[in-house]
């Protein structure tokens, strides 16, 4: 079967990986990565599959309706895979109509130009969100595909509101959707604004290791293959209209995780036990920090027999090697206006 698939924002983190897995196991999709190629955008991210015969990049921004417009009615993809975001929650702080124009907007003038031009009836527009449009959990209890929606950052907010315009175009046109909620991922390429590519960059610069509040925030981890292994499954058997979560069962507090990883780096750089400990600083706790999210993965589980493949320490090792075996990707993505960004977010 010969199908046209775009996927948004495959130059970034997660969606690098999930291009790389289409391209990769699927030689008979035309694959179709349309990236703005912003801060967190990276071609070199793509490098091992550029060059494939079923692969295509479009630079294009999802906010340009009329560019939008013109590259639907090109291609009339027959479906579309979207990751491309503003995705980190302290930028969100900061500027949180920058995250409304493209994760709100953004999204709506994709579902519109995929509405008009292609035959999308019989399509599939697949949206990746967020198991943050939650909000946050106590000590106990489960997001569950029917937790109400309770965001609390402007970035989740972004990203709640996209999930219901996503729905909505489900409802009023007819437009086949799946969406998934996903929880914290980790693992190469991730930019080194988000918790564990900071901080083993930071350990490698001997820089302070900058702990929101007390530290005793809980995140749920998934290596990022395996949520593009659980993005392959859902956009290949998910049901129409429906929702799924999708989590690693694998919870932690920051400051465990960040002990894990300090005495990890220890080995790694071949310094004394202990040393990279010494970098934890406590530091003013983000507004509006959600406690803690974890996932009921029970229900891809159980429909799509789909489950996370790697233990975390495995994950965190291959994570810190991969960082470690690729410093001139850090140092590339964090010079120029990153290091604004990281002096006025860490000052
Ligand atoms: P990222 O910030 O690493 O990458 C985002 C990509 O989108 C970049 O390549 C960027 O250039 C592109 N982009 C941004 N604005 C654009 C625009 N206006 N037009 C076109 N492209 C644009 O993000 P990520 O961490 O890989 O997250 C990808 C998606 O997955 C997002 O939708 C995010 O909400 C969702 N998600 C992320 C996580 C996580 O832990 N990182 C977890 C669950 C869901
Ligand atoms: O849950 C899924 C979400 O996970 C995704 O939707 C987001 O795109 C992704 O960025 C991530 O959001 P978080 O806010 O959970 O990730 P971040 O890596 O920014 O922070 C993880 C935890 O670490 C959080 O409790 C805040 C804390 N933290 C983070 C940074 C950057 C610190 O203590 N210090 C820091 O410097």
């Amino acid at each position: 079967m010969s199908k046209s698939i775009l996927i948004t924002g495959g130059a970034g983190f997660i969606g690098s990986h999930v291009v790389r897995w289409f391209v990769k196991k699927y030689p008979e999709y035309s694959i179709y990565n349309l990236d703005a190629l912003t801060y967190a955008g990276n071609l070199e991210n793509l490098k091992d599959v550029d060059t494939a015969a079923n692969y295509s990049f479009l630079k294009a921004d999802i906010c340009d309706a009329v560019e939008m417009d013109r590259l639907f009615k090109l291609y009339k993809f027959d479906a579309v895979i979207h990751l491309a975001a503003e995705s980190h929650v302290d930028r969100s702080i900061k500027d949180p109509l920058s995250f409304a124009k493209t994760n709100i907007l953004g999204t709506l003038n994709l579902l519109e130009s995929f509405k008009k031009y292609s035959d999308y009836q019989s399509g599939l527009f697949y949206h990746i969100s967020t198991d943050e449009v939650y909000g946050t959990l106590g000590e106990k209890g489960l997001f569950t595909e029917s937790t109400s929606y309770d965001p609390n950052s402007p970035y989740s907010a972004s990203k709640a509101s996209s999930d219901h315009f996503v729905r909505a175009y489900g409802e009023t046109y007819g437009m086949p959707f799946v969406i998934s909620n996903c929880s914290n991922n980790y693992g190469s390429f991730q930019f080194p604004e988000k918790l564990i590519p900071l901080f083993i960059n930071n350990i490698v610069n001997s820089k302070p290791l900058p702990v929101y509040g007390d530290g005793n925030y809980t995140r749920d981890w998934l290596f990022v293959e395996d949520h593009a292994n659980a993005i392959d499954v859902v956009f290949h058997q998910g049901k129409i209209g429906e929702t799924y979560n999708i989590g690693g069962h694998n919870e932690w507090k920051n400051i465990d995780l960040i002990k894990l990883l300090c005495s990890k780096m220890d080995t790694y750089l071949d310094r004394p036990k202990g040393e990279s400990e010494k970098l934890i600083t406590f530091v003013k706790d983000r507004p509006g920090h959600d406690l803690r999210y974890a996932i009921d993965a029970s229900k891809i589980s159980k429909e799509l027999n789909w489950q996370p493949s790697l233990k975390f320490e495995e994950g965190l090792d291959r994570t810190i090697e991969w960082y470690l075996n690729n410093q001139e990707w850090l140092e590339s993505v964090t010079s120029g206006a990153y290091k604004n960004y990281y002096n006025k977010q860490y000052s």
